[in-house]
């Protein structure tokens, strides 16, 4: 474990405020003890009576925990419940009239929509969904840009049973087309593009060229919501118009009870390997780890305008836009457009023009802001902030304490919240009326969440030291499955060395406080703008180009991005030189964009006539990496098969 220390020396420490602290939902670190130990005593009750007090269930659970078949944990499996109307339903009697929904596109319309409307468009839509055969654990593919609609389709399809899978708009044909695939789908739900910065994208042709590469005979119907009005290919036997289906339907659609294990949605995430995992989430425990979280951690309270600016693409934005808020009847911003457009001062524009009190971001927009812009917070009116929050990669100290200063005005805790796709809900971060803060550490487990850091034969590393995050009892909100591949998940979340802990791919420290400190990934998956991206992804996306003999994947620490791509590439003919590696090497940048989607495209491309291998064929990634970073290579290469490719493999094309 000698790898992995770390080099942060962080000191600085912030206390909550005694207004927010004494205000806050959970009060002083006694109160957060308090619940510790609640779920120290007993783990399954606790959980147990949250479920209770947090969700309306049609049919009560009398199981809590079922291990019996771990790691395929099971929560609460015999109650029932609907999610969609836990979101929407149970606000109606009390707050029908409530905004739900204030949405900011990205020319700066706004639209409002209340509960009662949701409610109204949400039943429109299931009925309709129900009326192309959808129903209990159908799947439904879901392409949509940031909007109402993409909200509305995703509580649709919970409200009847079915189960979505959302691709982020980011994604190519080609990676839609490998989820439709794997997941199965039925139906895609789309729009005929979307409107990003002022710049038009276009998404239904990439639903077209999806479908069209086989193996989607499954795919019956494609909705398509117009949004920009784009000129799109139409099959009249497939394709329905959302505006069409939607208003000829009815305004209710009674909700379809289901066990708390029926799968909620699958959402893909980038693993080790070329394929992205299709992770499973349960709709009891999923929802019960959003709405717990949702308290504790955001302090949410019901006179809050919340924002979170992440797309419902992402996990994030399952959890913290689709689900938790509306589970607590939030009054929520979502917005469609760029941190950047019309210019970096879009987020405070919006911060001051919604009364945001709640803002939920992550630190790669914080950075590119602060380059941007970094006084542009000052123009604005932000004394509506109450609480800020972050997500998706470590909060380098300087980046934290603009975002304390500049935009929470030294009155606004800061939420730096550890999680992932696979956890659906927040692990650790802190209670900000209970948590002292240090900016860097995400601090400490909520309570219930039982983590500790190992070594990697799961030997518990006592006190301060580095090693592997693990958390060591199952939780609610954890990911049930890799869809269709129960052997992966086994291998990937619960290894054999590791005895029954779930491994979460990140090393850690602790120190003296028992804060915990996140220091990267320790498998071949980058970070790049909070985005997960498996280094094998882009490898075989690279060695799927017919010039391309072999290809190689590192990151390099980015200031704004966090980390970047670099791109080692052998060709089969000859190694390119001058002009023709520029040429080839924007080609392959294009080619990447095109197999996987432009997040995944390499930043720098180098080529040479091979790789460095050690004798038994292994490429030598450390190696790499360090040359990405310009660094002299002082280590041993005795065992480098062929020491003369590293001349080559220092020198940048673009
Ligand atoms: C990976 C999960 C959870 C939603 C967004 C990303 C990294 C996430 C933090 C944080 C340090 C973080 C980890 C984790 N990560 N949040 N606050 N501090 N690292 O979800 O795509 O599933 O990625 O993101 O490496 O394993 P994801």
């Amino acid at each position: 474990m000698s790898s992995i220390e770390s080099v942060l020396t962080e000191t600085r420490i912030f206390a909550p405020r005694d207004a927010f602290r004494q205000a806050a939902t959970v009060s002083g670190l006694e109160g957060y003890q308090a619940l510790c130990d609640a779920a120290e005593q007993d783990y399954t009750g606790f959980w147990a009576d949250l479920a209770r007090q947090e969700i309306n269930w049609q049919t009560p659970f009398t199981e809590v925990l079922d291990e019996s078949d771990a790691p395929f944990y099971r929560w609460f499996a015999d109650g029932k419940l609907n999610a969609s109307y836990n979101c929407i339903d149970r606000h109606l009697e009390k707050r029908a009239n409530k905004i739900a929904l204030i949405f900011e596109a990205d020319d700066g319309a706004i639209t409002n929509i209340t509960y009662k409307e949701l409610h109204q468009r949400v039943c429109r839509f299931a009925n309709a969904l129900k009326k192309q055969g959808i129903g209990l654990g159908d799947r439904v593919i879901i392409y949509l840009p940031m909007s109402i609609e993409a909200i509305v389709a995703m509580q649709a399809c919970a409200r009847i049973g079915a189960i979505h899978s959302v691709v982020f708009g980011g994604f190519s044909a080609k990676s839609l087309h490998e989820r439709i695939v794997d997941v199965g789908a039925k139906l895609v739900i789309t729009a005929d593009g979307g409107v990003r910065g002022g710049k038009p994208v276009a998404l239904k042709a990439a639903v077209d060229e999806a479908i069209s590469q086989g193996g989607c005979e499954a795919i019956k119907k494609v909705i398509v919501y117009q949004r920009t009005g784009i000129d799109i290919a139409w099959h009249a036997e497939r394709d329905l118009w959302w505006h069409e289906i939607e208003s000829a339907e009815s305004d209710y659609c009674e909700p379809v009870w289901v066990d708390a294990e029926h799968p909620l949605f699958i959402l893909y995430t980038s693993g080790s390997t070329g394929t992205p995992k299709g992770v499973q989430h349960s709709t009891g425990g999923y929802l019960l780890g959003a709405i717990t979280s949702m308290k504790w951690v955001f302090d949410h309270k019901a006179t809050d305008i919340y924002w979170c600016t992440a797309d419902v693409g992402w996990i994030t934005g399952h959890s913290y836009v689709a689900y938790g808020p509306l589970a607590l009847g939030s009054t929520q911003v979502v917005f469609e457009g760029v941190p950047t457009y019309p210019d970096a001062g879009r987020f405070w524009q919006m911060v001051e023009r919604h009364k945001v009190s709640i803002f939920y971001t992550a630190p790669t927009a914080i950075r590119s802001l602060i380059k941007l812009g970094g006084d542009l917070p000052n123009r604005y009116d932000l004394s509506s902030l109450r609480l800020l929050g972050t997500v998706g990669e470590p909060i380098n100290p300087e980046a934290w304490m603009w975002y304390h200063k500049v935009v929470g005005k030294e009155r606004c805790p800061i939420a730096d919240t550890w999680w992932q796709t696979e956890t659906g809900s927040h692990m650790i971060a802190p209670l900000p009326g209970a948590i002292n803060l240090k900016p860097g550490s995400c601090t400490r487990p909520l309570p219930g969440i039982i983590m500790d850091i190992v070594e990697e034969d799961g030997t518990h590393i006592d006190g301060t030291g580095g090693g592997l995050l693990v958390v060591k009892k199952p939780w609610p909100s954890m990911i049930r499955n890799i869809w269709g591949n129960p052997e992966r998940f086994r291998k990937a979340y619960f290894p054999e060395e590791l005895k029954g802990l779930y491994l979460a791919g990140d090393s850690a420290h602790r120190d003296e406080d028992g804060y915990f400190w996140i220091m990267g990934r320790i498998d071949d998956v980058l970070n790049v703008s909070g985005h997960r991206l498996g280094t094998m992804e882009i490898e075989s996306a690279l060695v799927a180009n017919p010039l391309v003999a072999e290809a190689a994947i590192v990151g390099r620490p980015h200031e704004i991005k966090g980390e970047s791509i670099v791109a080692y590439v052998v060709l089969k003919g000859e190694r390119p030189e001058g002009d023709d590696a520029k040429t080839i090497a924007a080609q392959l940048r294009d080619w990447v964009g095109k197999e996987i989607g432009p997040i995944a495209k390499p930043d720098e491309i180098r080529f040479g006539e091979n790789l460095p291998k050690t004798r038994s064929g292994k490429i030598m990634r450390r190696l790499l990496r360090s040359l990405a970073k310009g660094e002299e290579i002082t280590s041993d290469i005795s065992t480098l098969d062929n020491p003369a490719i590293l001349e080559q493999l220092k020198q940048t094309v673009g």
